[in-house]
């Protein structure tokens, strides 16, 4: 037998700010804050992330280069590795990622690469429990409502 199957995802596209809330818009200002303080003088492309816990509390990570390039690490697994070595018994729940060039919100949203999202499926596997993610441009604005949509059949050793 044959069965052919897809997967769709949906998330919501905000023009501008202000249909954000209060503490979505803090997580923004403190995505965007932490980009200003990336580590990335080899592709200039400063990139932060900060993770609201269960708990309330904010921790952010910005993107961390190395001469030997595959050894730096994303902005967004800088700050879940983080949160994880530090509150490791709470779990995420809003992300915000934003991307500044020559300091300026990038105006697209960054969205996150592979194996964050490997990571965010991991996350998701560990407290068993969704987190949302807001990619932050200067134009627009996408919240995705539950981070494993991004990696459709994710790797996750369980359920092997
Ligand atoms: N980068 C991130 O930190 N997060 C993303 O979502 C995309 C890419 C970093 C990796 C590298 O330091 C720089 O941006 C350029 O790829």
């Amino acid at each position: 037998m044959i069965n052919q199957k897809s997967i769709t995802i949906s998330y919501t596209e905000f023009e501008g700010r202000d249909h954000l809330n209060e503490s979505e818009l803090l997580l923004c200002e403190s995505a965007v804050n932490s980009a200003k303080k990336a580590y990335c003088p080899y592709s200039k492309f400063s990139v932060g992330a900060a993770v609201l816990l269960e708990s309330g509390d904010i921790v952010t990570g910005n993107n961390q280069e190395n001469a030997a390039y595959p050894s730096g690490l994303c902005a967004e697994r800088v700050a879940l590795f983080y949160a994880g070595a530090q509150y490791g018994n709470i779990a995420p729940k809003t992300m915000a990622i934003a991307a500044l060039i020559d300091g300026e919100l990038t105006d697209n949203p960054v969205t996150p690469c592979g194996a964050c999202r490997q990571v965010f499926a991991e996350i998701e596997n560990r407290y068993h429990k969704p987190f949302s993610i807001f990619l932050i441009g200067k134009e627009k604005i996408i919240k995705i409502d539950n981070s494993v949509d991004l990696l459709p059949l994710a790797f996750k050793l369980s359920e092997c």
